[in-house]
């Protein structure tokens, strides 16, 4: 894991560049194997659109969406089952990088895995579907880079960008975690480990 020390991005919200780097490629055959379980992929909004990622989760809880809205439940709608397990590794993953940017105790119940073809972003939103926003976010970047807007705690607020890279983590908790944020278009691009695509790995605490 990378020594960098963790860069601001607002005052409770911190890219570490490189963090998981060292770790992708087994990362990556984890999200396969969960995958193979629970496979990814688009979810609607309530209002019938499709979501541009595709998506999948691990963990004791999944967060969907569908035509009654957006919710974390236990099982996958798509196969009847629980989501699959969520790896010690990504555990462990997720609550150091939260512990470098100062959030001890982070303990993630939610794994959201996104994947971004290109062309496909995700709309400025806020994560708030879960019971205790005294918890982090920490999101874990893998293959094709991406653009990261973050804005304010209102929607019109403006939106730094922010380029986020394979293996970037970026962390926001306390002031910071209601903000909205959101993923420009991807640009078409290339990377050895996942061919023309971007994983996201978001870990949540949602109940
Ligand atoms: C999300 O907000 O759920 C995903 C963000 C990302 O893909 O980096
Ligand atoms: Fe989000």
């Amino acid at each position: 894991m990378s020594q960098e020390p963790p860069r601001m991005i607002g005052p409770h919200s911190f890219l570490l560049k490189g963090f998981a780097s060292a770790e992708a490629a087994s990362l990556l055959v984890d999200i396969t194997s969960i995958g193979t379980q629970s496979p990814l992929r688009h979810m609607t909004t309530r209002r019938g659109y499709q979501l541009a990622a595709q998506m999948t989760n691990c963990g004791q809880l999944g967060w969907v969406s569908d035509s009654k809205g957006y919710r974390y439940q236990t099982d996958d709608p798509l196969t009847g089952q629980a989501w699959p397990a969520m790896p010690t590794s990504f555990l462990l993953l997720a609550k150091s990088a939260a512990q470098h940017c100062g959030f001890d105790n982070f303990i993630p119940d939610v794994c959201l895995i996104n994947r971004y073809y290109p062309r496909a972003g995700m709309s400025l939103h806020q994560d708030k579907d879960e019971k205790d926003f005294s918890q982090p976010i920490v999101s874990v970047s893998l293959g094709i880079p991406a653009v990261f807007l973050f804005g304010g705690l209102r929607r019109s607020d403006t939106t730094t960008a922010t380029l986020l890279e394979h293996g970037d983590v970026v962390v926001w908790g306390d002031e910071d975690r209601l903000r909205f944020h959101g993923i420009a278009p991807l640009k078409l691009a290339h990377h050895p480990l996942t061919g023309q695509c971007r994983f996201n790995l978001t870990f949540r605490r949602a109940h």
